[in-house]
C-alpha cells in the first residue's frame, strides 16, 4: 500500500478506465482498486492520505471566517451529550480538526481532569486564528497534543509495555474514519484506547453504494479517500453496550440532495 506513486496511479487509472465497474465510482476508478462491496474502502494508498491532510489544512487555512465543521449539527444530534457524567478523569479526541467536539462538553456543571487531543495537523492548525485550541488552551482548560496519526500513535503504542500504555475514560471520535489511511486501525484504537467502563462518543456516516460518498464527500482523490459501508459501523458499535442511538436525519441531512446516513452513538465499553 505505500509503493504506490503518482505514476502507478496514472498507469491503473489508464487500466479501470477500461473497467465494465467504472460507472460505480465515476469521480477516481483508481478506488475501485480498494473497494470492497461489504466493507466499501476501508485502506488506501499513504499518498492519497497524505494528500487528502493537506487539502483539508489548506481549506482551513482558506477559510478564515469558518470557526466549526457540523458541530452543533453533532451537539444537537448528541442531545447536548446530556447523558455525559459531570465528572470525567481523562478525555481523548481522536481527529480533532482545528475547532474539538470537547469543546462542547465543556460547561461549568462538568469537571473534566484531563483533556488530550489527537491530530495530525495540530501543529499547523494550532497557527491558524480560527483554531480552538491556538496556544494549547481549549476554553481555559490546557491541553495535551498529540500531532499524530492515528495509525502511526498506535504503532508506537504496541512497543511500549502494556504499562505504559494510557487508557482514557472516554474517547470522543466524530466524523474522521473519511480521512483515515487505514479505517480498521481507525476503530481497533478507538476500541483499544478506552479503559473498561469508559465511554465512547462516536459518528460516523456510512455509503452503502461508492455514488452515495461521492455526492456527500465529492473528489476521494482530493479529499475523504475512505468510504466506509454500514457492515463495518454495526461490528465496531456491537462491540459497547449502548447508553445512546440516534439514526435519524440531522436538518441538514433532511435537505441534503445526497443519500446521507449516520449514526451518533454513545456506547460503554464493558470487556
Ligand atoms: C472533518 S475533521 C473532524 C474534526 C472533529 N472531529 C469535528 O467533529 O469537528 C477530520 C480530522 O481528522 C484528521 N485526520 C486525518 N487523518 C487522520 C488520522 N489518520 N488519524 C487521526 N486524525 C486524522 C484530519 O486532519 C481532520 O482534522
Amino acid at each position: 500500500m505505500d509503493e504506490w506513486t503518482y505514476d502507478l496511479v496514472e498507469k491503473i487509472k489508464e487500466e479501470c478506465s477500461k473497467s465494465r465497474f467504472i460507472h460505480e465510482w465515476p469521480s477516481s476508478c483508481v478506488f475501485l482498486c480498494f473497494y470492497h462491496r461489504r466493507t466499501g474502502v476501508v485502506r488506501v494508498p499513504k499518498l492519497f492520505w497524505t494528500n487528502s491532510l493537506r487539502n483539508e489544512f489548506e481549506y482551513w487555512k482558506n477559510n478564515p471566517d469558518i470557526v466549526e465543521d457540523r458541530l452543533m449539527e453533532h451537539a444537537h444530534a448528541f442531545y447536548g451529550y446530556s447523558i455525559i457524567p459531570s465528572q470525567i478523569e481523562s478525555i481523548l479526541e481522536i481527529g480533532a480538526g482545528p475547532f474539538t467536539q470537547i469543546q462542547y462538553l465543556i460547561t461549568p456543571f462538568r469537571h473534566i481532569n484531563s483533556i488530550t487531543i489527537l491530530e495530525p495537523n495540530a501543529i499547523s492548525y494550532m497557527k491558524l486564528n480560527n483554531c480552538k485550541y491556538k496556544g494549547g488552551h481549549l476554553k481555559g482548560h490546557s491541553i495535551e497534543i498529540i500531532s499524530d496519526s492515528i495509525e502511526s500513535f498506535m504503532e508506537k503504542q504496541r512497543k511500549l509495555s502494556t504499562t505504559n500504555h494510557k487508557l482514557y475514560s472516554i474517547v470522543v471520535a466524530i466524523n474522521v474514519v473519511e480521512h483515515v489511511q487505514d479505517a480498521i486501525e481507525y476503530f481497533h484504537a478507538i476500541y483499544n484506547l478506552i479503559e473498561i467502563n469508559g465511554l465512547v462518543i462516536f459518528h460516523e456516516r456510512w455509503f452503502d453504494h461508492p455514488r452515495d460518498g461521492d455526492c456527500v464527500l465529492e473528489d476521494a482523490e482530493r479529499l475523504h479517500p475512505i468510504r466506509i459501508t454500514k457492515f463495518v459501523i454495526d461490528i465496531f458499535l456491537n462491540q459497547f453496550e449502548t447508553l445512546f442511538i440516534n439514526y435519524n436525519k440531522t436538518l441538514r441531512q433532511q435537505k441534503s440532495v445526497c443519500k446521507e446516513q449516520g449514526v451518533y452513538f454513545i456506547g460503554r465499553k464493558t470487556k
